[in-house]
């Protein structure tokens, strides 16, 4: 028998079916009220509305689980390269040898873009910040590609368009890199990996070391279900745009600093912290005056309501890649107190506010050698396979366009008053 939650306005019921995930969560479908009783619902920020159905990733955030297609992402981050988890939110499931072998072969044969990109690169404003750098070579894809303006509607193109973005993301981050630097571009390398050719094509090396540490933080950031960026991809989707625009879309979403572009103000904020004494208490006093616009960057979050599982595993991997790096980060003491006196403090806990994936993650890029303002560059290349994935899902649900209802709260119906009469 499906289940059902009763509403009533004034003196009429209305049933509404209720939806019932994996593990049992529920949710009230609301598609038919406003035929039903004229009411629509409002809910800014759609911090109670699920906006689909999805099988792709499962957040309990009171729990601080993290799930893709049923597999922890400790597992993964542990076991997996990015391209298993790449392939696993395309497919479904985990690809056996011969289909991640067929799988990262097809992303080798679409590595490399026309050199008039590097044109598109070097005519950009040198302070436009990389996300912005990012988007516009993502809208101009089109351009060198124009059968995907057909990615909504014809399957091979389709596909020609998803391997296009997963392979080109490194070149077009590694030019960003060398563009900022006024260094030579270095040309894709396809004998070499996923990971280790963006190394190469950035800093001209890989070290081994290196391509581990990245290819897990890729990982941690492959996809986290209806996120901003994410709903973005699905929105903007929703008007069968080609992909590459919804993909350039949900690149400008992840750009802002409440969502991916924390990580690059958390390393700011350390650093900031440190070079005034690297008084963490000062700090947390300041996040919780409210007079102060000042938040602590990299800390809390609106699904988890726990330590998120990404930071866990981010936090126990800066210690590590910090050794085998034999370096030293003034501010990982500074993080490591932050953490220590926000988790100790009433304003922090009442309001379930832990540190998420952004926290730790910027001390692991410095490591590496990616510069702080090409952190969220980062986060975008993790995050590219989950806004496809989202992208893909809604387009095989068959979902409508996007567009919300609204209540109107201004001015009722009046005339026209002529210029000279106001
Ligand atoms: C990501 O959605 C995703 O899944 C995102 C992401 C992904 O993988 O896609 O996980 C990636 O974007 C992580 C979040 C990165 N952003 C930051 O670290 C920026 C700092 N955090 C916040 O701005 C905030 O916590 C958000 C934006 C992340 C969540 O905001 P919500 O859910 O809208 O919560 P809120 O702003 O309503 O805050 C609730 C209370 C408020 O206090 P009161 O009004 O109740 O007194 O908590 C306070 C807020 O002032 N608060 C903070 C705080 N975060 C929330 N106070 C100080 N410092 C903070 N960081």
């Amino acid at each position: 028998m499906n289940e059902t939650v009763e509403i009533k306005i004034g003196e009429e019921s209305f049933k509404l079916p209720v939806i019932v995930g994996s593990y049992q969560e529920k949710g009230i479908d609301i598609s038919k009220l406003r035929g039903m009783s004229g009411y629509v619902t409002l809910d800014t920020g759609f911090k109670n509305t699920g906006s689909t159905r999805s099988t792709i990733t499962f957040i309990d955030g009171e729990k601080g689980i993290l799930e893709h297609r049923g597999y922890r992402i400790e597992q993964l981050a542990e076991n997996s390269s990015f391209l298993e988890i790449v392939y696993l939110l395309f497919h479904e499931k985990l690809p056996n040898t011969a289909e991640l072998a067929e799988f990262e072969q097809a992303i080798k044969d679409h590595t490399g873009l026309p050199a008039q990109i590097r044109d598109v690169l070097n005519a950009l404003p040198d302070d436009l910040h990389p996300m912005g750098m990012l988007s516009v070579m993502l809208n101009s894809l089109p351009g060198f590609m124009p059968e995907s303006l057909d990615s909504w509607t014809d399957e091979a193109i389709r596909w020609k368009t998803i391997y296009t973005l997963l392979a080109n993301m490194p070149v077009m981050a590694a030019y960003i890199y060398r563009r900022q630097k006024g260094l030579e571009y270095i040309d894709p390398d396809t004998s070499l990996g996923y990971v280790e050719n963006f190394l190469n094509m950035t800093f001209g090396s890989a070290d081994a070391k290196l391509v581990e540490s990245l290819d897990t933080l890729l990982i941690l950031h492959a996809d986290h279900e209806q996120n901003c960026s994410a709903s973005t991809a699905r929105f903007v989707g929703s008007s069968h745009v080609n992909l590459f625009a919804a993909i350039g879309a949900a690149n400008n979403a992840l750009w802002g600093p409440l969502h991916g572009g924390a990580n690059q103000k958390v390393l700011e904020m350390l650093e900031a912290i440190r070079q005034d004494g690297g008084d963490a208490d000062k700090y947390i006093q300041k996040a919780k005056d409210k007079s102060d616009p000042f938040r602590l960057m990299g800390f809390g979050h609106r699904v988890y309501k726990n330590y998120d599982p990404r930071a866990r595993v981010i936090k126990k991997y800066v210690d590590q890649v910090l050794d085998s790096l034999n370096l030293e980060d003034p501010v990982v003491d500074i993080a490591k107190g932050l953490e220590q006196a926000a988790l100790n403090d009433e304003y922090f806990a009442q309001r379930k506010l832990f540190p998420n994936v952004d926290f730790y993650s910027g001390i692991i890029y410095r490591a590496l050698g990616i510069p702080v303002n090409m952190f969220t560059v980062m986060f975008a290349l993790g995050r590219l396979p989950g806004w496809i994935a989202q992208w893909k899902e809604m387009r095989e649900n068959g979902e409508p366009i996007g567009r919300p209802r609204q209540i109107y709260t201004g001015e009722t119906t009046r005339d026209y008053v002529e210029l000279g009469q106001r």
